[in-house]
């Protein structure tokens, strides 16, 4: 019944963003399958994806400032957890801090959740994992409830939000998203928030065309998914990946770009759609940010911004959040 659901979101949303008459359209969230999960983590590993590697590095130089921010214990809730690799390093200083922590990674992705939430606690004995395969909102309520139900578990929260997903939000849907996620927090608590930033042209477009392909990969894997769901008949050798920086609206944009003029059938779907030469899907939004926005981002989710790590070079910050 779920995956039928998902199946059904799936073909819904391909339906409408590539029978747009303006500019075709595939939501990004579409590109985490089995193989896009992996080549994702392959982008990680890459020299050129920096967000990754520099977030991680900041996370170790700050986590204990980060700890310190609160006076007594908290349960820790992670949004998009995956492997909770970068989390690891927050651990390793927390599980020192405090006899008992409680951490409650939020992912949709059951099977790499179960799995990290397996392998962590035989790797922190005073670890207590419960992980809720859940949306984000949805997973902060549930969070909250088995808090409240279980008078050991501290009642104060750190809430994390590691690896810039939030850039892949159009500004609006991330505004409402923080809002959302504050009206889950209570005073003391706080949220921090992995924020890459606005920087030279070269090093964001390199980022995000990496030179062994991967990145290009990801984003074919769509057309992928589209023939092996759907019953599509994209021939992935007649579209080109192309990612560059829009530096008016301070976003790496991502597209596939069809090299000839084509028709593809979607069987699902029942339907063709028609391609000029040059004309692109566009796959994938991911906002880059200045710390005025990030002020900005604070005032209006009606949060203080306690403070924002930053890292020498001025690449990647880590916005820390509580709601006013
Ligand atoms: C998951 N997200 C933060 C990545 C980003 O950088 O926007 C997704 C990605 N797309 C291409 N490379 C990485």
């Amino acid at each position: 019944m779920y995956t039928s659901q998902i199946d059904n979101d799936f073909a819904q949303s391909i339906k409408k963003g590539l029978g747009s008459s303006s500019q075709k359209r595939v939501d990004s969230k579409y590109f985490y399958d089995t193989e896009g999960s992996v080549l994702f983590e392959e982008i990680c590993r890459q020299p050129e994806y920096y967000p990754w590697r520099v977030e991680a590095s900041l996370i170790r130089q700050r986590s204990k400032k980060i700890i310190g921010m609160f006076d007594d214990n908290f349960a820790l809730i992670e949004l998009g957890s995956g492997s909770s690799i970068k989390t690891k390093i927050l651990l390793q200083d927390l599980t020192l801090a405090q006899q008992r922590v409680y951490y409650f990674p939020i992912d949709v992705s059951k099977e790499i959740l179960y799995r990290a939430t397996r392998e962590l606690g035989s790797e922190f004995p005073n670890l207590r994992v419960a992980g809720i395969p859940s949306e984000y909102v949805e997973g902060v309520n549930r969070a909250n409830k088995l808090i409240s139900s279980n008078p050991q578990i501290p009642n104060r929260k750190l809430i994390i939000f590691f690896g810039s997903s939030i850039g892949n939000f159009e500004p609006k849907d991330s505004i409402s998203f923080l809002q959302q996620i504050g009206s889950k927090m209570d005073k003391n608590d706080m949220l921090v928030v992995g924020m890459d930033l606005q920087k030279d042209r070269f090093i964001l477009e390199e980022a995000y065309n990496d030179s062994m392909g991967f990145t290009a990969k990801f984003n074919l894997n769509l057309l992928t998914r589209i023939n092996r769901e759907l019953d599509g008949n994209f021939n992935n050798h007649h579209f080109v990946h192309h990612a560059f920086y829009n530096s008016e609206l301070k976003r790496i944009e991502m597209h596939l770009l069809s090299t000839q003029e084509q028709q593809v059938y979607v069987g699902r779907l029942g339907e063709s759609f028609g391609f000029q030469r040059g004309e692109t899907i566009h796959t994938e939004n991911s906002y880059k940010y200045s710390l005025e926005d990030i002020k900005g981002i604070a005032e209006k989710c009606h949060f203080t911004l306690k403070t924002t790590f930053i890292d020498k070079k001025n690449w990647f910050s880590l916005a820390v959040f509580s709601p006013v």
